[in-house]
């Protein structure tokens, strides 16, 4: 059983954008609990490399604008999708050129939608590809009066990044209601977020909460190992990320949140969560899927030990992710003897008896090793010893937690 508390370190998604804020601001930023995963890495990399001044101790991070002296003329993503999107956006704003590129697997996601519209901002884009490796030049930016077209906060805040190196406002809309960090981060900062552009900000201190899609991997192995009973602080809780959260509570999992409050206008709570019976399956609003899009492999688990019939529709941009999540995912969990049917926008899943099947594979995402890793715990009980070293793209620490929680 899992029992126990523990913190986590500081959320992704929030991570990248506060460190790109630190390099826009007037003097000296400390942010604490940013995250130490590989993706992040590859952002202050990028950003060292720009000469940002970015140091990291124990405790914190400081971040300071120097000079802008582009001494690396290539940029490496590795498998950061957030990274690239964000750079494409950033880099050639504040008077960088060079090459973005990315490992295999970032090299075959799609750029082209976001390149359409950074096109139309006057973004310097020399290679007329749909993925990486592409090339631009330091641009000066038209304003833009746009709506989002497809339901991405990378390709939102990457405009918004754009559009705010230039004097005159853009009008950026997102009819899709996508994760809104960086509008939190603007509003933190008191700047605007009706349109955006230019404004000036002093550095500032921020103390990044929890990854809620790390927890999402803890939570899961609670709910499903007999006698678990564990408590997460601090965790990330933004409406726009607590999908995972609120479907399982519909679904009767047992899990309380506490000590909910706002800082840095993001909402935070406590989570905690018991081992629970009786789950049952629940119809999911395309809203839900949005706001749990990155937790939809560690859900598809869950809903194979519910009762009844669970439908993940509208989620065609799961095959875009660091692997085609919707093969990934049916390919694991029918392996194990789940009773699964792939979709083209998703899957159904009925409830199952899954049995461990070494031949599963984590198609080198992220997520899909660490739902493999919370598939071996619940059905051979312990934690695995042949360790997936793709999990330290997002959550270097998940085996450390699992060890420290399981007994
Ligand atoms: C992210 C947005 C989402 C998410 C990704 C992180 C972000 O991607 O899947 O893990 O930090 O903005 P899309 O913008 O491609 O939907």
């Amino acid at each position: 059983m899992l029992k126990g508390t523990i913190k986590l370190d500081g959320d992704k998604s929030l991570s990248h954008r506060i460190l790109i804020f630190g390099a826009l601001s007037n003097s000296k930023s400390t942010i604490y609990n940013l995250s130490k995963s590989d993706d992040v890495k590859r952002t202050i990399n990028i950003l060292k490399n720009c000469n940002f001044k970015i140091k990291t101790n124990e405790k914190f991070t400081t971040v300071y604008k120097s000079k802008i002296n582009q001494k690396i003329k290539k940029f490496y993503c590795g498998n950061s999708g957030t990274t690239a999107r964000f750079m494409i956006g950033f880099l050639p704003s504040i008077g960088i050129s060079g090459t973005l590129y990315g490992d295999k697997s970032l090299s075959k996601r799609p750029m082209k939608r976001l390149l359409d519209s950074l096109l139309k901002m006057n973004v310097k884009i020399k290679t007329n590809k749909e993925t990486l490796p592409i090339q631009f030049e330091k641009s000066n930016i038209n304003p833009i009066n746009f709506t989002l077209n497809h339901p991405s906060a990378q390709i939102k805040s990457a405009l918004i990044f754009a559009a705010l190196s230039s004097k005159e406002t853009s009008i950026i809309k997102d009819p899709f209601k996508t994760r809104n960090h960086t509008e939190n981060i603007i509003k933190f900062l008191g700047g605007t977020t009706e349109g955006y552009k230019k404004f000036s900000f002093k550095g500032f201190n921020y103390t990044i909460p929890g990854d809620i899609s790390s927890a999402s991997f803890i939570i899961a192995a609670a709910l499903l190992v007999k006698g678990s009973n564990i408590k997460i602080k601090n965790v990330l809780f933004n409406e726009t990320r607590t999908g995972f959260i609120k479907v399982l509570q519909r679904m009767g999992a047992n899990i309380q949140l506490s000590n909910i409050r706002i800082e840095c206008f993001e909402k935070v709570a406590d989570i905690n969560v018991q081992y629970s019976t009786n789950l049952k399956s629940v119809a999911l609003k395309k809203s839900d899927i949005l706001n749990m899009i990155d937790e939809i492999p560690i859900f598809a688990l869950i809903a194979c030990f519910a009762k009844g019939e669970t439908r993940v529709n509208h989620a065609a941009e799961l095959r875009y992710k660091e692997s085609d999540r919707i093969k990934s995912i049916v390919f694991n969990l029918q392996k194990c003897g789940a009773k699964i049917t792939e979709m083209k926008e998703g899957f159904i899943i009925n409830k199952s008896k899954l049995l461990y099947n070494t031949s599963i594979k984590s198609f080198q995402d992220h997520r899909i090793a660490m739902m493999c890793e919370i598939l071996y715990l619940v059905i051979q009980g312990g934690i695995n010893h042949n360790k997936h070293k793709i999990i330290d793209t997002s959550f270097p620490d998940f085996y450390k937690h699992l060890g420290s929680l399981y007994e």
